[in-house]
């Protein structure tokens, strides 16, 4: 047990999908999870485990924020014993050419956190695991997946220089988690990456309902827990 974590060793699974909302969770050991058990509740950042075509897997909420993700991932890895972690997320979009609803996915994460900085990492950007992006390449089938850089921000409320992000950065949209997580998994030898559907354009000003979001996060779920299986 960890101060942010009751469950049992043996109640988490080797492989998370991590959304960042509880709620979001739930939904996911509610609609696509066999014999599930819920297995953390500590700051009601309840978790569950759950069998997925057969195979465990564990569904666990990181919250909003590098320093949220990065307690809860840590944890997972280090004192869980957990192998691989996949955020299922939503992200901003800073293309045109990239829609509501696309999916990305991270190859790797570019940040101005401090969270990497602090522990001795000297660079802005993190790849994710080329072994899970496979296997979610290999399982969505005809549904298309955009590989791409990613930007991780600490600030929602700011008004960021997308064209700079976007034209010299390399970065195709924005979110808040990534980039501690792909950090924690590379220090501690482990595997995570992201799946993220845009929920709002930043140029065209275009947002998603939030009906509309849960359809397409659905998608998501479902290539990432295929993906699981798969490995
Ligand atoms: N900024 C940061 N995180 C996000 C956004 C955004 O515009 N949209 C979805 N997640």
């Amino acid at each position: 047990m960890t101060p942010h974590n009751e469950a049992k060793i043996g109640d988490i699974a080797k492989n998370v999908l991590m959304p960042g909302d509880p709620l979001r969770a739930k939904h996911i050991a509610d609609t696509f999870l066999d014999d599930v058990k819920l297995v953390n509740t500590v700051r009601n950042m309840n978790a569950y485990t759950g069998k997925y075509k057969g195979k465990m897997v564990t569904i666990m909420p990181s919250g909003m924020g590098c320093a949220s993700i990065g307690i809860y991932s840590y944890e997972l890895f280090k004192f869980y014993d957990v192998d691989n972690i996949i955020r299922i997320g939503t992200a901003g979009s800073y293309s045109k050419d990239l829609d509501l609803y696309d999916l990305v996915l991270a190859e790797e994460s570019y940040s101005l956190s401090s969270y990497a900085k602090i522990q001795g990492y000297d660079s802005n950007i993190i790849k994710s695991s080329e072994i899970l992006n496979k296997k979610i390449i290999d399982v969505s089938n005809d549904k298309k997946v955009t590989k791409a850089r990613i930007h991780t921000t600490d600030v929602f409320y700011f008004d960021e220089d997308i064209s700079d992000l976007y034209n010299n950065k390399k970065c195709v949209c924005t979110e808040m988690e990534s980039f501690a997580l792909f950090y924690n998994a590379l220090k501690l030898n482990k595997n995570a990456t992201s799946i993220l559907t845009i929920s709002d354009n930043l140029v065209t000003n275009k947002r998603a309902s939030i009906e509309e979001r849960q359809t397409a996060f659905d998608d998501m779920i479902k290539i990432a827990l295929d993906a699981i299986v798969n490995l």
